[in-house]
């Protein structure tokens, strides 16, 4: 039988304030809860909300829901979401799957023994170039895949002072954080990869994030560059830049080349002529401003409007006030999420497919350590087919 969603979601920072809004309007969900292991900001978001809050995981665990949203620090997550499936709860997690291979391998075996839902709230699957390059290369027009090119680029300028005064954690290697780049090409092309080499660059400036003794993995890399080979024959170049000049877009695919057809990235323009469908429409409507080139490159119009290839239509009425995020990601991620939950069917980005976008980047990390040294990269196999 369906049950509507109870839902408790961890983490009471930055990003969830969005979310915990769309599972508040969202017509499957019944109730919402919230906890925080600081206490204060557990009541702030409960009181702010109107909803019951716990000052931690594992009371809220013991609450009336039947589904959990992780919104707590990235190397939480795999430890956090496999004590939520082994509660019986279905899963909702932000990205990354985790921080360890056995962990993505554990959350593949515990989804596959409970039948439990578990998505990981990929954002840039849902953005309008890797909805085009996954169209064009599906339609057959682009031929056999050939070359991709995809980055994450996210000056630690850029992070809100919170995050940057948390040297435990802001120093993170950066290919512990490689979902963005690798979803966009590999939902594009549905292959995954198979073998990896990386470099690294170790951070020069004078302060303490990339530096042994301060982050929590001693690490010191800020930049992570690296080659994959996919199972299709192709190969892509993914790259994780933490220290680099670099302001908009943050996630993006340059290049994606098929033997018939390709498609290439420039700032407001998409060569292949398709400015148009990928751009968001905010952004053509306002092109015949003076200052148009420059709010383009800071980012303006990329958040909440859709570009005509994503389909907010399918989405519920309820959300049409609500406040999006993210090249207009964050409805379609919380609507996939809770269509799955209710109807126990298998979301977009679920645990196996969360695997293939985590593990290349845990191994490309490998690689970066030992120089560049090629590495096999393990894969947890095909979803079970509905
Ligand atoms: N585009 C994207 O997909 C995207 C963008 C931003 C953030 N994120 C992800 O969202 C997550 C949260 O990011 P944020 O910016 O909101 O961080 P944040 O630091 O603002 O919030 C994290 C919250 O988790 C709480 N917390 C930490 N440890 C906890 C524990 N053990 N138990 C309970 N609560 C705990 C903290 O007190 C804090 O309130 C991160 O994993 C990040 O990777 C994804």
């Amino acid at each position: 039988m369906n049950e509507k969603i109870k839902i408790g979601v961890v983490g009471c920072g930055e990003f969830s304030i969005n979310f915990i809004r769309l599972f508040l309007k969202h017509p499957l969900v019944e109730s919402v809860c919230v906890a925080d292991n600081i206490p204060e900001k557990a009541k702030n978001f409960g009181e702010m909300f109107n909803v019951s809050y716990y000052d931690s995981f594992e009371k809220m665990l013991e609450a009336d829901i039947n589904a959990v949203a992780i919104f707590t620090p990235r190397h939480t997550h795999g430890p956090f979401v496999i004590k939520a499936l082994q509660c019986g709860k279905n899963v909702y997690s932000a990205v990354p799957m985790a921080s360890e291979i056995t962990h993505c391998q554990e959350i593949v075996e515990l989804v596959k023994k409970t039948g439990l839902v578990y998505m990981m709230g990929e954002t840039c699957i849902y953005y309008p170039c890797s909805i085009f390059c996954k169209q064009k290369y599906e339609s057959g027009e682009m031929g056999n895949f050939v070359y991709g090119e995809a980055q994450y680029h996210h000056d630690i300028s850029h992070f809100s002072e919170h995050h940057r005064n948390d040297l435990k954690a802001i120093g993170v290697p950066p290919f512990f954080y490689p979902t963005h780049s690798l979803s966009m090409v590999l939902s594009a092309t549905g292959s995954y990869a198979t073998k990896v080499t990386a470099f690294g660059y170790n951070d020069v400036e004078d302060d303490p994030v990339f530096k042994k003794g301060v982050n929590i993995w001693d690490n010191t890399i800020s930049n992570a560059f690296s080659l994959m080979r996919l199972a299709n024959g192709g190969v892509i170049r993914i790259n994780e830049c933490r220290r680099i000049g670099a302001k908009a877009p943050s996630s993006y695919i340059s290049a994606f080349y098929g033997t018939k057809g390709g498609y290439q990235f420039s700032n407001a323009q998409h060569i292949f002529n398709v400015s148009d469908c990928v751009n968001p429409i905010a952004m053509t409507e306002n092109s015949d401003l003076p200052d148009f080139k420059q709010r383009v490159a800071n980012h303006e119009w990329q958040w909440d409007s859709y570009a005509p290839i994503q389909d907010h239509r399918r989405l519920p009425k309820e959300y049409e006030s609500l406040e999006n995020g993210h090249m207009a990601s964050h409805k379609f991620l919380i609507d996939d999420f809770c269509r799955a939950a209710y109807n126990h069917t298998l979301p977009t980005v679920n645990a196996w497919v969360a695997a293939r976008y985590t593990i290349p980047g845990l191994v490309a990390f490998e690689s970066v350590k030992r120089d560049g040294q090629p590495l096999d990269i393990p894969d947890c196999g095909e979803p079970p087919i509905e």
